[in-house]
Order: structure tokens, then sequence, then C-alpha cells
């Protein structure tokens, strides 16, 4: 692929080649003149004709300058395609507008946008960088996001930086949260079924390549589209690490208060942090999608916390599940000793082993012909609001 520099008195015509962790341009493949890290660090502006939105050129920060490079529409797309989420580009308003809020929380503002180019949607979450962790937690969900890709988690389409935000474009999933759905619909066994089973999916495909997510809960799994339970997606690595780096940021606080492994609220305990602590969260969830009732809960969120503080697995609370099966799976995922807890994949080989025709009846027109979601208007016009 060839850019050109535009100089006063004559154009200069670079090759454009890529390794792992860097972009290269220059005279040859062996005569570079600019290394571009590969590495959120780096930011890249865009020029975009405003007729046609045919890019025309990217620049780059060398020496307190900018360098422009000149290349064709098609060029410059592939170049982009190569990069996108491995660095930060500049002004989102060349590619994007807004076309609604979804919604707004401390840390993060997420919002619906629309691509000008190809008019398809996506969801825009954006950092405030005055907010305590803002890069970090900008950094984690970029980083991991670009090494993962599978049907049950969200895809990255690429991050943004702007005077004061960081920016993360993702696809944008119209079906509403799992806990929007626990609190609107009554599930019948099926789709309960087919929701762990992808819940378990998406946590097991994590572990396996070496992450922890430590915000397992309904409000960070998405359906694709509304009624469709056979499409979901995990969501917001904000706080996701790796496996070996996870004592390095032990002063961010993590989890959320009713899902919270006991390793990781009482941080005193003798248990090490594993990935074990997204199993027990996972455990929580299957509770209350099997029993409608929370596993733990409070009138406020310092009753809650304390309980799940002191929450201890008991035959009571699992007499609650009234499928013998599942009451050993949940067992199992609850154990205090994370050592002792059960992992994905033995959580999915469980459910198959239980023989649970998870794949049976899924197809999306039958499951819309008789969902009951579609029976609630209110859910409707909550999810039309997104
Ligand atoms: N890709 C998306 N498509 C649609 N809605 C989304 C998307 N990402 C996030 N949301 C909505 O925004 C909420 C917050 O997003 P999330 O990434 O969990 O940020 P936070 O770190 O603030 O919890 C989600 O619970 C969901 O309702
Ligand atoms: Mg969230």
């Amino acid at each position: 692929m060839y850019c050109t520099r535009k100089h006063l008195l004559f154009d200069k015509s670079y090759l454009i080649t890529f390794n792992q962790d860097s972009m290269n341009i220059g005279e040859s493949t062996q005569l570079t003149k600019y290394s571009i890290p590969l590495k959120l660090e780096t930011q890249i502006d865009w020029k975009v004709s405003q007729e046609d939105f045919q890019l025309e050129a990217f620049s780059i920060n060398w020496r307190n300058e900018h360098r422009y490079f000149y290349a064709d529409h098609n060029v410059l797309l592939r170049v982009k395609n190569n990069i996108c989420g491995k660095v930060v580009f500049k002004n989102i308003d060349i590619f994007y507008k807004t076309i609604g809020k979804i919604e707004s929380r401390g840390q993060s503002l997420i919002s619906k946008i629309q691509g000008l180019d190809d008019d398809k949607v996506y969801a825009c979450k954006e950092l405030n960088k005055h907010k305590p962790y803002s890069k970090k937690l900008f950094e984690n969900e970029v980083e991991i996001l670009k090494q993962i890709s599978h049907q049950n988690i969200i895809n990255l389409i690429e991050a943004f930086e702007n005077e004061n935000s960081y920016l993360i474009v993702l696809e944008y999933l119209r079906g509403g949260s799992l806990s929007q759905c626990l609190k609107y619909c009554k599930l019948q066994i099926d789709q309960i079924e087919i929701i762990i089973k992808q819940i378990l999916e998406a946590i097991s495909h994590l572990h396996e390549k070496g992450f922890i997510h430590r915000d397992i809960k309904p409000d960070n799994i998405l359906f694709c589209e509304l009624g469709q339970f056979s499409n979901l997606k995990l969501i917001d690595f904000g706080i996701s690490c790796k496996i070996i780096n996870q004592d390095n940021d032990s002063n961010m606080n993590f989890g959320t208060p009713g899902y919270m492994a006991p390793e990781i609220i009482n941080r005193s305990n003798q248990y090490r942090i594993s990935q074990k602590i997204d199993i027990f969260s996972c455990g929580a969830i299957i509770y209350y999608l099997l029993t409608g009732s929370k596993l733990i809960s409070g009138l406020n969120s310092q009753e809650l916390y304390q309980n799940n503080k002191v929450f201890s697995l008991n035959n009571q609370i699992l007499q609650r599940i009234q499928d013998p099966n599942y009451r050993v799976l949940v067992s199992k995922m609850l154990i205090d000793d994370p050592e002792q807890r059960i992992d994905a994949k033995q959580a999915l080989n469980y459910i198959q082993l239980m023989n649970i025709p998870v794949n049976i009846s899924l197809s999306t027109s039958l499951h819309c012909s008789q969902d009951p979601i579609q029976k609630l208007p209110d859910f409707k016009q909550l999810i039309r609001k997104l």
C-alpha cells in the first residue's frame, strides 16, 4: 500500500507496511522513515471529504507537528481497518453523528450513534477524562475487546479520544438488558436454559483467553434483538483484567454488591482472587433466573453490601430452585472456597450431562410468536426509549 506526502515542490511516495506492534512508512520495507506504534497512546487523525465521505488522508503527530499522508480512499480504509482498536482516532464527528442517549452513569455516558458513511447504528461509550480511573477503564475495555471475538461477547468497532473524553464505539444491541428482562418478563424454562448456556459460553471463552470480567451481572448482559433470547452478549469490560495482572490494581473497586464472590467482598479472607469470582456472579444470576428472586438483596445499597459480605449458601436458599439438577449446579457455583467452585467449562459440561434440550425450539420465529416478552408493552416501551 502506498501513500503520498505532499511537499511544496514535489510529492513523495511511501510504502505502508505493518508488523505486530507498528505501522511503518518509508521508501521501502528496509527504509522505514516513520514507525508508528500500534498502542492506545498513538493518536491518528483523519481527513475526510465532506461531499462524499471519502477518506483523503491520515495524520500523525511527529516531533510535535502534524504529518499528513494522502492516499486513495480504499487504501486508507484498509489502513484504518488494520489499526482500529489498536490506536485511538481523533474527531469522532467526522465519522458518526449522535442520534440519542442510551444511558448516563457516574463514570460513563452511552449514546446511540450513526455512521455517516454506512448509516448503521452503533453504541458509543464515552468516559469523562476528569473522572478517576477513566484512562484505565478505557484501556482495559479496548485492550481486552480487541483480543476477543466471540458470538456472546460485544464487538469493538473502534476507539476515539478528544480533549475531554475517551470514546469506545461498539456494535449496538437493541434488545435491552437481562436485568430489564428479569424485571418485566416471566421466562420459560427453555428460554432460561439458552440464556444460561450463552452466559457460560462467554465466560468460558474469556477465561480461556486469560481474562477475568470482574463485574458479571444482569445489567452487563444485553440481548441483540428484543425478544430473541438465543442471541445475547456480555458487555462492560472496563474493570476486567488479565488473570496474571489482577493484583496490580487492588485499589480499584470491582464487582457489584449482590453478585460479588466472598473472596472479593472480604478481601482479608484466605482465598486467592481468580477467574472463579465470575463463576460466583454467574451462579447468582442463574439463581435469579430460576427462582425469580435475587440471591442477595437489601433495602438500600449499604444493606445489600452488608448482606453480600455475610452471605452464606444454605439449604433453605437452595430449595427455592425446583429443578434438582440446577440446584446442584448452582450450589457448585456458589461454593465459598474458589478452589472448590467449578469453572465455566465444567458448568457447561454439567448442563450437557443434564441432557437439557438447549438446542431445540430456539428458532427466532418460534420464540417471537410465543414470547411472553411480546405481551408486555411496558418493557417494549422501555426498550424503544433506548
Ligand atoms: N453496545 C450497546 N448497545 C446498547 N446498549 C448498550 C451498549 N453498551 C452499553 N449499553 C447500555 O448502557 C449501559 C451501561 O453500559 P456499560 O458498558 O455497562 O457501562 P458502565 O461501565 O457505566 O456500567 C448498559 O447496561 C446498557 O443498558
Ligand atoms: Mg455496566
